[in-house]
């Protein structure tokens, strides 16, 4: 099938997929398509380069790597960790930087010192539980929630949450504080496996290229 040599890129829609057409572009990886911000198109053709980019939910883009609909991804490594597909993560990115965190009240420092039981709302609650049960060896409560998270403590749903922080003006606003780190987080490039192993070199070469472009920034 001729299809099969397009190498097809799936984004996480919004900023993330703006970055990432950005970086490309300094490689010359270009889709004159994408920029038309009124159009509703899902799906890009790049002919020249055999090139195909689409524009999907970011909790969607490693389901689409793993079962190889896409060649490669770039999404938060928050997703890839939520998600824990079965693709390869090749290239940090270094874009999207923030870090997942327990956050909460100030007087829930002593609920997580004290290994208590608590009640934890995220939007994330296969890293929540990871973080609790593997490494904090504490039980929790997990409440999954989809947004809005901070809500949590504040209408005493849950005792912490766990979720980003970026600039962390919306834990601020709401009187809430950093309590631990969790992890650091950046958009990453994932990469089918089969995909790995099939155009290797076409992939090779671009995650290369990418690569010294990421460290010169
Ligand atoms: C994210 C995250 C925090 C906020 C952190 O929410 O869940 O709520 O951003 O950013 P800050 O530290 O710069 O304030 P998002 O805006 O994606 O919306 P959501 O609450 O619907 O998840």
């Amino acid at each position: 099938m001729c299809e099969d040599r397009y190498l097809t890129f799936a984004l996480g829609k919004g900023r993330l997929a703006n970055k990432t057409m950005e970086l490309f572009e300094s490689i010359g990886i270009t889709c004159e398509e994408m920029k038309d911000k009124d159009s509703r198109k899902l799906i890009f053709v790049n002919e020249e380069l055999k090139m195909r980019f689409f524009l999907a939910k970011g909790p969607d883009v490693p389901t689409y790597v793993e079962y190889g609909a896409a060649d490669i991804g770039v999404v938060g490594r928050d997703t890839i960790l939520e998600e824990n597909r079965n693709v390869y993560e090749v290239l940090d990115l270094g874009y999207g930087k923030c870090r997942m965190c327990v956050c909460g009240p100030a007087s829930a420092a002593a609920l997580l010192q004290n290994h208590e039981r608590i009640r934890v709302a995220t939007k994330y609650p296969l890293i929540a539980k990871e973080y609790f049960n593997n490494r904090k060896h504490q039980s929790v409560d997990i409440i999954k929630l989809n947004g809005s998270v901070e809500l949590g403590p504040i209408v005493e749903l849950s005792d912490v949450i766990v979720d980003i922080v970026e600039t962390g003006s919306t834990l601020r606003e709401n009187g809430l504080v950093v309590l631990e780190e969790v992890c650091p987080l950046s958009a990453r490039m994932i990469v089918n496996p089969v995909s790995m192993q099939m155009q290797n070199k076409a992939i090779t070469e671009l995650v290369n290229r990418l690569r010294k472009k990421v460290l010169e920034a």
